[in-house]
């Protein structure tokens, strides 16, 4: 049968929608609570919505008993802290499973592109039905910070790099692309994510901000570009050869018990 999606990601993955032009108080993001939660570099967690309205940031699926990333039951407390953030998320009428903004701290490219992940976003979710997506809504104003989209990990073509200033934005299958923010400067980075279900809502959604699924990448010279994808070459090959030592320890360690 195979699983709703919106039509307008089905090209490049993404859309780029209007950007949000009113001031938000940051209160709604500094005063909420943090977990300790490690994704894609230095980072904590502050959800809006989790598995069962707890402040917790666990995949539902992790949960008793499992489920995919859907029907996220809203924190009041953290609500209340964040009105305006749980109405943007609540505004397009999609199912909404994980909610929740992302403290990033400093990073760089080369940091980016080995924390380049694809999310686990569709995990149990049942044939037929919509397939998650998720909303970046961009909070502070990082105007040298840039999100990267690849198709592949390793593969630098086609790489797509988004600006991030205040009020950006984005939809994107971080199930299919490979993605992470390279954020530059010295305060952290905050972002609201949601995991949203694909259907009609969300489509009228993207439709009624204008959603494009092509945009200019941030320029970045092309020595940066290239020490990135090195250095994300050396980082790829050092994980692998110290998982290697320890396997082979293990494996040492059972031939001798
Ligand atoms: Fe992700």
């Amino acid at each position: 049968m195979g699983y709703i999606k919106s039509a307008a990601l089905e090209e490049t993955g993404y859309v780029v929608l209007d950007r949000y032009n009113t001031e938000i108080d940051p209160k709604e993001w500094l005063d909420l609570e943090y977990n300790d939660w490690k994704s894609s570099g230095d980072t904590r967690f502050a959800p809006l919505a989790s598995a069962f309205g707890e402040i917790e940031c666990n995949g539902f699926w992790n949960h008793k008993p499992p489920r995919t990333d859907k029907d996220g039951v809203w924190i009041p407390s953290q609500n209340a802290i964040a009105p305006t953030l749980t109405a943007r998320a609540q505004e397009p009428g999609a199912n909404v499973g994980r909610c929740r903004v992302i403290e990033l701290q400093p990073n760089t490219y080369a940091d980016c592109l080995y924390n380049l992940h694809q999310d686990d976003n569709n995990r149990l979710n049942p044939d037929g039905t919509g397939w998650v997506v998720r909303g970046f809504f961009n909070l502070t104003d990082d105007t040298d910070s840039y999100f990267v989209l690849r198709e592949n990990r390793t593969d630098p073509s086609g790489e797509v790099r988004i600006a991030l200033p205040a009020g950006a934005q984005l939809v994107i299958d971080t199930q299919r692309l490979w993605h992470a923010a390279a954020h530059y400067g010295t305060e952290p980075r905050y972002c609201l994510i949601t995991s949203w279900e694909s259907g009609p809502e969300l489509d009228a959604y993207i439709e009624k901000y204008h959603g494009v699924n092509h945009t200019e990448s941030v320029d970045v010279p092309q020595d940066v570009l290239d020490a990135g994808q090195a250095e994300q070459a050396r980082r790829i090959a050092a994980r692998a050869a110290a998982l290697a030592a320890r396997g082979q320890a293990e494996k040492l360690a059972m031939s001798e018990a």
